[in-house]
């Protein structure tokens, strides 16, 4: 990442480190990175996770793509260099989070594989867990929850993924999740077994 543009900024490290943190919180911080085409299920199928872990007493919380835009990223639109600085920004917000002994559920359609790798680097592998919401395109302009693919095809929503802008597939994702025909309760169940069995749960 490019340097600061800030000088005489000095790095405070915590009174504590991060295993002894965990220790205390009794959980590992991760990142569990949803991407996929709009309408795909990431949402969904990332919230239903957050409540399911909570439930059994893991802190962990969702970032949105649709929500992290009426705030944080307010300032960004569908380029390819806009995408790339929202996927920047959630990938700092998420390693916060990771830092503090979260479990960090983000959401975001996260189309180029370069922007996701580097959100990979900077939490760190091992701490990464991508989960590709393998849904097809066709099944998701089928769905079309928020209408926004009847738009793209009328040229009213420029950019949109999967129409008129790129989606790059992961190549080696921790999770392929296949929704089509599936209920969010079984999709959610899977990554939540899948965290268990890696020993994310527990510290
Ligand atoms: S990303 O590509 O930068 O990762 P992000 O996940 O934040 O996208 O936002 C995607 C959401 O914005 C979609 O689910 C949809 O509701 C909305 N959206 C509006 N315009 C577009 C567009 N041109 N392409 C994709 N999604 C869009």
């Amino acid at each position: 990442m490019s340097e600061p543009k800030s000088q005489n900024i000095r790095w405070h490290g915590a009174n504590i480190t991060r295993e002894e943190r965990e220790q205390l919180l009794g959980q590992r911080g991760c990142v569990v990175w949803f991407t996929g085409y709009s309408g795909s299920g990431k949402s969904t199928v990332s919230r239903r996770v957050e409540q399911l872990l909570l439930e059994r007493g893991v802190t962990a919380y969702g970032l949105d793509g649709d929500n992290l835009r009426f705030g944080l990223n307010k300032d960004l639109g569908f380029s390819a260099e806009d995408r790339k600085e929202n996927i920047r920004r959630v990938g700092c917000v998420a390693q916060l989070f990771m830092d503090s002994g979260c479990v960090a559920l983000t959401a975001f359609i996260s189309p180029y594989r370069s922007d996701r790798q580097a959100a990979r680097e900077l939490v760190g592998e091992g701490r990464f867990v991508e989960v590709f919401v393998d849904t097809p395109l066709e099944v998701c302009e089928a769905r079309d929850p928020k209408g926004l693919y009847k738009k793209a095809r009328a040229g009213e929503i420029g950019q949109f993924t999967g129409i008129s802008a790129p989606y790059e597939p992961p190549e080696s994702p921790e999770i392929q999740l296949k929704t089509d025909g599936r209920s969010v309760d079984e999709c959610a169940a899977e990554v939540v077994a899948w965290l268990a069995e890696q020993g994310f749960l527990s510290a």
